[in-house]
């Protein structure tokens, strides 16, 4: 195998020749695919000698002809990944045609053109489309595309692509043809097509202009009924999107086809979105709370791509967060404004902390904007979405929602139909608000989490209250020293009786800045800070406050304060800013986990502070609070956010010391928990609103506590729920409960709901995640055994998401100290590779941080990255992250 190469964005040029339009003409049959190709080339100088060179992967190359003109063999060159037209015309335009053929009923990979259930469907971004023809496969060259369809009536009834429909009609043969026109000109990897036995749900929304806009949302007839919440998620992304942005739909027909058999969640193709099924089909029977959730957020997230990612698209790959961190940005206020906005705070914090903290430490950390990659698929990460989206929430924090919008304007006003950088996006920000953001760009060049300090003093006499700030961006692959990043810091002072100080001025650099604002108070205000070592002294402050720091989390940074025990206890109780509420509870229970964790590997016995019982107690209890806030507040940090804080991580002591609270906790409040399952129980059919969620969700993690308790009081109890649930949400979570524990109950009630919902894949799925996922010891064996269950399918995504993914969830089972964990995975990796690349080297980030456990663990971590480095033939993907887990 050749070495992989490395694409680094130093070495960005532009292109030497555009394309202006370009037309399709697809043929699409059993056994082969055949492609046609016009497209009208235009050169950046005119004149220019430079060779046309052109992407293509897997292609059979019928035919090229350069205006009308068949080429000989010695006007190109073809390899395996180029098609080079040696010497273009040197004139100011000219056309090419190219006719390729292709087996989309072969290719497993699902990128390019494939065939899921029977139906064909495309995928092109990132670097799909020169799998279906040769082409300039990079997202800055835009043009306007036509496609005709042509394929079997019977087989494939629906034709659809982007844009308009223009033509259609019937062929010779049984076979049927249909025309589509995309008005906006647009890069490559927007492109889709589908054809299919499909029904549409219809529906219409009139935009604010009073544009009548058709929307479709296809799957196979008998998944209509379950496109509801879907096509509400739609119509209400629509309008947020004009409330909040100013933003408008711009064709007259917006698609969205659900397919099966998918890599990612979802894909924005203008006009014609293509879904993975898990994030569009739902009922209350088949799908949980988090479910509706996400399909709310993703059909949000690629709706508002229409504008973010199309309208304006990125300059090259690296620029991927420029769409991405935007767009996750947007679907998170779009979720917030649609529900609870601490709620959904404290899950996107949750969520980058679970993943984003530990990629970035670890040996695939990279940019926000990465410098370099051998394959851009390994690129959609949770530093490009997560983080990014942290850095877009940043310019909002500093800018004020006013500013934001403002800046957004401007962008939108410079760059619509272009392909732009991060840099534009920050220059349109700046530049709308009269801003001086200084060094804030590194945000985008510098990888690893910073570690920032507080201290504070409080000085009676002169009323002074200082906060010192310092901070240190750790060393990550080929960035070993690092320059301090601008980070807003919203803060709040609060006063011995819980309430917000008033804040009116602060000394900075010699200097007394104001706060308020119009003469009126303000309770939080941003300071900035941009270098290592920092000071803010307040002034007028009567009593020693106690600091409520980065509120609503206003930059992506590990937070290490002087805070006692004592001040967070009253933080989490009195913190006008709910998210730091839930903050300080959590930033108190990471303390104990890690002090118990030393104690259990110190073989002390376990004991826990009856303060922290006190705690979850008078938050369980208080009735003014959201439920869902509760339950977020009572559940504790998970296994890898504790195992990230300690030197050497050990999987078996975090596991042990969680388990030990969660047992505790559920036995000194059993009463509270028991009546709180009791009172938060359904009476009325599924409703899909917070109030609900936020009640099934408190119901749910309290059953979880009981259960764990292992007593067959809760036993039934849970067994009472699971049979009595309406809904998925509550008889999953009752499933779940009673899964925790091995033993009969367990596996009865896991065949019983197998038996129940066999039929319904996405179910399946959750029951294999959920096994698979388990904390029970030796759970590989099983876990193996169900690779070979008759629902199980290797070359589906989803299932193995949810099986291979899901047993990565579990870290007791996963580091299994006899290695059993690994050389599973590194045994399944190697095989998915064959399969999906794109899919297995997913599965393999799973080994990245393998330097972070004991010796042991580590020396059968690497075993298996080097059995995997060494097969035949391994993908880029797969390469790429095994190769930079061992450097
Ligand atoms: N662009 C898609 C999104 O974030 C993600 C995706 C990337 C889907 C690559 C498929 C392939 O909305
Ligand atoms: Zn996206």
């Amino acid at each position: 195998m050749e070495t992989p190469r490395e694409i680094f964005l130093k070495d960005y040029k532009l292109p030497d020749y555009y394309f202006h339009t370009v037309n399709l003409k697809f043929s699409l049959g059993e056994d082969k695919t055949i492609i046609c190709s016009e497209i009208t080339v235009f050169p950046r100088e005119e004149g220019t000698a430079s060779p046309l060179v052109l992407d293509g992967q897997d292609l059979k190359l019928l035919s090229i002809k350069v205006n009308g003109e068949e080429l000989k063999g010695e006007d190109f060159h073809l390899d395996s990944r180029h098609l080079t037209v040696l010497s273009p015309p040197r004139s100011n335009k000219f056309t090419l045609e190219i006719v390729t053929e292709i087996y989309p009923q072969n290719n497993t990979s699902l990128e390019g053109l494939y065939k899921s259930s029977g139906n064909f469907c495309t995928q092109c971004e990132a670097e799909g489309f020169r799998k279906i023809t040769f082409y300039q496969d990079r997202p800055d060259i835009m043009a306007i595309y036509t496609c005709r369809i042509e394929a079997d009536k019977t087989l494939y009834p629906v034709l659809l692509s982007n844009g308009n429909l223009i033509e259609k009609g019937d062929l010779e043969g049984g076979r049927h043809y249909a025309i589509w026109e995309d008005p906006f000109k647009k890069p490559c990897y927007l492109f889709a097509l589908v054809a299919g036995q499909l029904e549409s749900r219809d529906d219409t929304f009139i935009t604010r202009s009073g544009r009548k806009v058709s929307l479709r949302i296809w799957t196979p007839v008998q998944d209509l009924p379950k496109t509801v919440h879907a096509m509400y998620s739609l119509k209400a992304a629509m309008k947020w999107d004009e409330d909040v942005f100013g933003l408008e739909y711009d064709l007259d027909l917006f698609n969205i086809v659900a397919v099966p058999d998918f890599n990612m969640g979802a894909m924005e193709n203008k006009s014609l979105n293509i879904f993975n099924s898990k994030l569009v089909l739902a009922s209350p029977e088949t799908a949980t709370d988090a479910d509706y959730a996400a399909i709310l957020g993703v059909i949000g997230h690629e709706y508002f791509h229409n504008w973010t990612g199309n309208r304006v698209t990125c300059r090259d790959w690296f620029q991927l967060s420029l769409k991405e961190g935007l767009t996750v940005f947007r679907d998170q206020e779009f979720s917030s404004d649609m529900g609870s906005r601490t709620v959904k705070r404290i899950a996107d914090v949750s969520k980058l902390r679970t993943y984003q903290f530990p990629q970035d430490a670890g040996p695939m950390s990279h940019p926000v904007r990465p410098h370099s990659y051998i394959k851009m698929d390994n690129f959609y990460t949770v530093t490009v979405y997560e983080k990014g989206a942290e850095v877009v929430r940043m310019y909002k924090t500093l800018l004020g929602s006013h500013g934001f919008r403002k800046g957004m304007d401007l962008y939108f006003k410079r760059h619509d139909g272009q392909a732009v950088t991060c840099e534009d996006f920050f220059a349109a920000m700046c530049d709308a608000n009269g801003a001086n953001l200084s060094n804030f760009l590194l945000w985008y060049s510098q990888a690893g989490t910073p570690l920032f300090k507080v201290t504070s003093s409080y000085d009676a006499e002169s009323k002074a209250y200082s906060l010192k700030f310092s901070q240190e961006v750790p060393p990550t692959p080929g960035q070993p020293v690092k320059e301090p990043m601008f980070i807003p810091v919203a803060l709040g002072l609060l006063n011995s009786k819980g309430k917000d100080i008033p804040l009116s001025s602060v000394y900075h650099e010699g200097m007394l800045q104001s706060i308020e604002k119009n003469g009126e108070p303000v309770y939080t205000t941003v300071l900035q800070v941009k270098k290592k070592e920092e000071e803010f002294v307040f002034s007028d402050i009567s009593e020693r406050p106690i600091p409520s720091l980065l509120r609503g989390y206003s930059a992506p940074v590990r937070l290490e304060s002087d805070l006692t025990d004592s001040d967070l206890f009253f933080l989490l109780a009195h913190d006008s800013d709910e998210f730091n509420r839930w903050e300080a509870g959590q930033v108190l229970a990471r303390k104990l986990m890690l002090s118990l964790v030393a104690d259990y590997q110190q073989n002390k016995s376990l004991v826990l502070n009856p303060k922290f019982v006190h705690g979850i107690k008078s938050i369980l209890c208080d009735l003014s609070l959201d439920k869902e806030f509760i339950a977020k507040a009572i559940t504790l940090p998970g296994e890898g956010e504790i195992m990230d804080m300690m030197e050497v991580a050990d999987p078996d002591a975090v596991h042990a010391v969680r388990s030990f609270i969660r047992k505790q906790l559920a036995s000194e409040l059993k009463a509270e928990l028991l009546s709180t399952v009791q009172n938060n129980r359904s009476s009325e059919s599924y409703v899909f609103n917070h109030p609900n969620m936020a009640r099934r969700a408190l119901k749910n993690v309290a059953l979880a506590y009981l259960a764990s308790l292992e007593d067959t009081e809760f036993t039934e109890l849970a067994l009472h729920e699971y049979k009595s649930a309406t809904n998925l949400t509550e008889q999953f979570a009752a499933l779940a409960a009673i899964a925790q524990n091995p033993g009969k109950t367990r596996e009865e009630v896991l065949g019983d709901f197998y038996s129940k919902w066999q039929d319904d894949f996405l179910v399946v799925n959750k029951w294999f995640a959920l096994q698979a996922m388990s904390d029970i010891p030796g759970n590989v064996e099983n876990v193996g055994k169900l690779l070979k269950h008759p629902a199980f399918d290797m070359r589906n995504p989803n299932k193995v998401y949810s099986l291979i993914g899901g047993f990565c969830g579990s870290p007791v089972n996963f580091h299994a100290k006899d290695g059993s964990g690994y050389k599973f995975m590194g045994e399944i990796v190697v095989q998915l590779d064959k399969i999906n690349p794109r899919v297995a080297s997913r599965m393999v980030s799973a080994f990245s941080r393998w330097r972070r456990y004991d010796q042991t663990r580590q020396s059968l971590a690497k075993a298996q990255l080097e059995m995997i480095m060494s097969t035949n033939g391994l993908s880029e993907n797969v390469f790429e992250i095994a190769s930079k887990s061992l450097a």
